[in-house]
């Protein structure tokens, strides 16, 4: 059997020394996250979760050759190298704020053939204050922010930052109300497999100035991630008032 998009991106981490396996990644995940959240990160934005078939974010944005893609909040990297083998695009980018996961992807990218690393580019900074000017095709995996940073990381990608933007797949609905602000409308809801839902999780594609043709576009998605989905989308409709969760999280 060929092998698939995520287990060859992983030979790279393991020709770097850097395991794989669920042991190596919670080791991964837990590395720095106590020091950031220390000097001010939200935890549940710090969570460690990955999409486990990149090929189904891929499909849903349409990434062509050409396209710049970025990955907001890469982790390990695993996704932008991923990127880079799927459709060769002009570029793929990675940003992460944990420096040992940006490790991680150096480390990797490192292993990887001269014209994937030529492509792939990591960088370690806050998605809420880079530059993202050139980024067209762009994924989110928000499946635990709480709302008012979806919201945030909605009003990074407004026009004036990202003037470049086409489209945008989240793993979960951004709040209804920070669409605007971003130009962004939902154009359709697909199904992926991830580490928190291997069962099948939504995924939600957003396009700058889309025409609005959600319903038209619905595609058949199995019952399960078809209810996750309408759960989430009605949630973002609802008040924009903070949780006490997110009270306490910007407390700092
Ligand atoms: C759930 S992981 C997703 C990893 C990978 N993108 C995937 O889908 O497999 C989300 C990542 O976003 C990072 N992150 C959260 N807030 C961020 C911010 N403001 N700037 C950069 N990275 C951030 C976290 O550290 C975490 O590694």
């Amino acid at each position: 059997m060929s092998q698939s998009l995520l287990e060859r991106v992983n030979v790279f981490f393991e020709d770097a020394g850097c395991k794989t396996d669920p042991t190596g990644l919670s080791k991964l995940a837990c590395e720095g996250a106590s020091v950031a959240v220390k000097a001010g990160a939200v935890a549940s934005a710090l969570v460690f979760g990955e999409i486990l078939t990149p090929e189904d974010i891929f499909r849903l944005l349409n990434l062509e050759q050409g396209d710049i893609f970025y990955d907001l909040g890469s982790g390990r990297g695993q996704v932008v190298l991923a990127a880079a083998l799927a459709s060769k695009p002009k570029k793929c980018v990675g940003i992460e704020l944990m420096e040992p996961r940006h490790q991680a992807a150096l480390a990797a990218k490192a292993h990887a053939p001269e014209d994937i690393q030529r492509i792939c580019e990591f960088r370690c900074e806050d998605v809420l204050a880079c530059r993202l000017e050139d980024a067209c095709k762009v994924y989110l995996c928000n499946a635990a922010f709480p709302r008012h940073l979806n919201a945030a990381f909605a009003g990074a990608l407004d026009p004036q930052r990202t003037p470049a933007l086409e489209a945008l797949v989240t793993c979960a609905a951004l709040p209804e109300e920070s669409l605007n602000q971003a130009r962004l409308q939902l154009t359709q809801v697909a199904e992926c497999s991830a580490t928190w839902a291997t069962q099948g999780a939504p995924l939600f594609l957003y396009k700058r100035d889309g025409d609005g043709s959600f319903a038209a576009r619905a595609t058949a998605i199995p019952t399960n991630v078809r209810y996750e989905a309408s759960r989430q989308l009605s949630a973002a409709t609802q008040s924009a008032g903070l949780s006490h969760e997110d009270e306490r999280s910007l407390l700092r």
